[in-house]
């Protein structure tokens, strides 16, 4: 009773905030910057997490909460129930373009996922998961992921990671790049990896993510058989940063050992 009650909250205020959202394009965006110009939030991304902290804390008020726009609980571990959330995941997407962008809602227990959700505001596509029950896109379930060579590959990363940057020897990446059949960079974090789940791209790789970017993601992605690792294959840690690789089964195991090999972790 516990996890299909949790999980049925958790998806109908989760599309309550999607109609909030639609409703706002028509209003005026407050737009701030955080760390750096290109670091932005909005009205919008605070009051939807306070929208989702209001309604837990009434329902759950022994649960925890971690949240981008910090109006959750400041955690260390993540002993007990706790919700990580992501207002708007791609929120540079939402205030240019109004798509591109989405919530992202994960409720685990003691460090283990067991509800994922992903939502696709703008058209109004749900990606779910509960532990062991497979992930859906709304009502359809998603098969499992099969097998892709590289060459057949449709691979998402940001352009940053094959250019001068101070995370990765942009000569690991780009021998990739120039293999796979094609790349993408979405700049939502949490929909690409609902799009490694449903099988439109291959993999997603990515240098840097917080916990509310791939929370959720990683439960929905690890229902349907994909591999969710840092680049490094270690598994990831849902209390700090990580880099992330999302991938088919298969694909990860050979992209790791032909070119992620070549990546060594910090001194
Ligand atoms: C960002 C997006 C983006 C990723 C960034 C994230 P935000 O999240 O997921 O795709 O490259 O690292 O910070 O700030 O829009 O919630
Ligand atoms: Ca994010
Ligand atoms: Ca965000």
């Amino acid at each position: 009773m516990k996890w299909s009650e949790i999980d049925a909250n958790a998806k109908k205020w989760t599309r309550e905030a999607g109609e909030r959202i639609r409703t706002s394009f028509s209003e005026e965006l407050l737009i701030h910057t955080k760390t750096s110009p290109d670091d932005l939030v909005t009205n919008i991304d605070r009051e939807t997490e306070q929208f989702f902290i209001e309604k837990i804390r009434e329902a759950y008020p022994d649960h925890q909460i971690l949240g981008e726009e910090g109006f959750g609980d400041k955690l260390d571990k993540l002993d007990g129930t706790v919700w990580i959330i992501d207002p708007i995941d791609g929120t540079t997407n939402f205030i240019h373009q109004q798509r591109n962008f989405a919530i992202s809602v994960a409720v685990y227990e003691d460090g283990i996922g067991k509800v994922g959700l992903i939502y696709d505001v703008v058209h109004d596509e749900l990606y779910h998961a509960k532990i062991g029950e497979g992930a859906y896109l709304n009502d359809l379930k998603l098969p499992k992921l099969e097998e892709v060579a590289v060459e057949q590959a449709i691979i998402a990363l940001n352009a940053t990671w094959i250019t001068e940057n101070k995370r990765i020897d942009p000569n690991i990446l780009a021998p990739l790049v120039k293999k796979v059949r094609g790349t993408r960079s979405y700049g939502s974090a949490a929909l690409e990896m609902a799009y490694v789940a449903t099988g439109r791209i291959d993999a997603y790789l990515t240098l840097r993510l917080s916990p509310w970017d791939f929370a959720a993601g990683l439960i929905i992605v690890n229902e349907v058989a994909g591999k969710v690792t840092t680049l490094h294959g270690e598994e990831l840690n849902l209390i700090g940063q990580n880099s992330v690789f999302v991938c088919k089964p298969g694909l990860h195991e050979e992209i790791s050992k032909d070119y992620l090999a070549k990546f060594q972790k910090n001194p």
